[in-house]
């Protein structure tokens, strides 16, 4: 695997059209916290446990599979898939990560460089309203997954960014999303303090279908995280019905 992307790349410092100005307030948000971040989200509130378990049970990696992880952050979701696909021995992987704020990827650089996965794991630096950012050969992914980053685009743009994601999807590909979900708590800690959207039951299935899926499974965590996870929304998307 090619590791000529593994620095993340400059995207441009000012937004080329305005929908991408409500985007500069995520990444400065990002920029400014990135270590807040974790230490609210991963060590206080134990999130990437309960990403980690859903992605365990759903068994989600086999040989020969090319992943995006689209808002990779600093790696929660493409860690945990690498780590799955090393245990059950899976050859000729891909992994792809892609975000807007350099912070985060470059937290996410370091562990790829102390783990010596520069060559298995490649990360860019773009913005899902503007892919044509991301290397030429980033497409036919057999899994796209997105945790918590849909929050931050403005509502109006939200099927264009699905639609871009279905973009680079393969044909029998699928596209998992791990969404917030709007209630008493979140509303506080991730709508008003993390400046995020957050999500009705029910509105991301409508988004899905607008970008053109046509089969979409709501996925359930398993105990404990079914009951305390009542904040995380997953879907999946496909194409074929
Ligand atoms: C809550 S963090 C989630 C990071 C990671 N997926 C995780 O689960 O830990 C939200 C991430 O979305 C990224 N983000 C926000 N808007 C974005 C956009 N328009 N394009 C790409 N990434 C974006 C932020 O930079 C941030 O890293």
């Amino acid at each position: 695997m090619s590791n000529r992307k593994n620095q993340p790349s400059a995207v441009g410092a000012s937004p080329r059209n305005p929908h991408l100005e409500a985007c500069s307030a995520a990444e400065n948000l990002y920029s400014e916290r990135t270590s807040l971040y974790h230490f609210i989200f991963m060590i206080l509130y134990r999130y990437h446990r309960q990403i980690e378990n859903f992605l365990q049970k759903e068994a989600c990696v086999r040989s020969r599979m090319r992943i995006l992880d689209a808002g990779c952050g600093s790696g929660l979701v493409t860690k945990k898939l690498h780590g799955m696909a090393e245990e059950k021995h899976c050859t000729d992987m891909t992994f792809h990560g892609f975000d807007l704020t350099p912070a985060m990827l470059a937290r996410f650089q370091t562990w790829i460089v102390n783990n010596n996965l520069q060559n298995t794991i490649e990360v860019t630096r773009a913005n899902v309203l503007d892919l044509q950012e991301l290397p030429q050969d980033w497409r036919d992914y057999d899994l796209v997954v997105s945790a918590s980053m849909l929050e931050y685009i403005p509502k109006d743009q939200l099927v264009l960014a699905l639609r871009n994601l279905a973009g680079l999807l393969r044909k029998d590909g699928s596209l998992l999303l791990f969404i917030t979900k709007k209630n008493f708590v979140t509303q506080w800690l991730v709508g008003k303090w993390w400046k995020a959207n957050l999500f009705e039951e029910g509105t991301i299935d409508t988004l899905l279908r607008q970008a053109g899926f046509r089969t979409i499974a709501r996925k359930l965590f398993s105990a404990p995280y079914r009951y305390a996870n009542y904040s995380t929304i997953a879907l999946e998307g496909r194409f074929s019905t």
